[in-house]
């Protein structure tokens, strides 16, 4: 089969990553988690008290970062420094403060241009907020997956469950659209849908469903 690039975008909580994850199993090419990388960055700053709001400090901390993204039987792990931060990266100070890190346009160009490599030698399923838009404008396949908010802090609260981490829908719900609103406003690369995306609905879809879909939309240009 033909190698291609398939981009995954959409907002907080929508299945990017788990059908993202199924889909490159099942096409055998290598998934990239975007996120990841924007959390790992929010995790090293704030380890090292660093103010998120200046973009000059985290980018000079950033020249000096190792981020490594490694596949794995469960997606992707990610190493910051030669250190396994896949789960801490997680954790809901991270998701608090990561869309402020991910709005400054210099950190971006840095992630981009990793980004960017990761995909030069081969096929790949890459997710994020602005893959279709900025980082792989000429995938052959890009999808803007989303869900009612509702049922994206219902997905979200039951995941948090199997990771024993404890929250309340309600403030995933607030903290989700919170998310959204700050990584669709912002200037650089803002979360919205590429002209030529194909726009799927997972609210009504199981994740098997949603997977199959893009499978097909897969195959169609394959
Ligand atoms: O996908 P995930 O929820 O892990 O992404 C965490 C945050 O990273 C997003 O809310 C967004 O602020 C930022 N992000 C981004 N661009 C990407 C991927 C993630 O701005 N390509």
């Amino acid at each position: 089969a033909k190698q291609i690039q398939i981009a995954i975008d959409g907002p907080a909580g929508a299945g990017k990553s788990t059908i993202a994850k199924i889909v490159a199993e099942k096409l055998n090419f290598t998934y990239i988690d975007t996120g990841a990388m924007y959390r790992a960055v929010t995790h090293k700053a704030m380890q090292l008290g660093i103010q998120l709001d200046d973009s000059e400090a985290l980018e000079k901390m950033l020249h000096a970062t190792k981020i490594e993204l490694e596949p794995s039987i469960n997606g992707q792990l990610v190493y910051v420094d030669g250190v396994n931060v896949s789960e801490v990266i997680r954790s809901n100070e991270v998701t608090a403060n990561v869309s402020q890190v991910a709005a400054h346009a210099n950190i971006r160009e840095v992630l981009v241009a990793m980004q960017q490599q990761l995909a030069a030698d081969g096929a790949v399923v890459m997710d994020g907020r602005d893959i279709a838009t900025h980082v792989l404008t000429n995938a052959e396949l890009k999808v803007f997956m989303s869900a009612s908010v509702e049922e994206r802090a219902r997905r979200r609260y039951l995941d948090n469950e199997r990771r024993g981490i404890q929250s309340s829908i309600e403030r995933l719900q607030e903290e989700i659209a919170l998310r959204d609103k700050l990584d669709s406003e912002r200037e650089a690369s803002p979360l919205i849908q590429a002209a030529d995306a194909v726009y799927l609905d997972t609210t009504n879809l199981t994740i098997d469903e949603a997977a199959e879909a893009i499978l097909k939309l897969a195959y169609d240009v394959m």
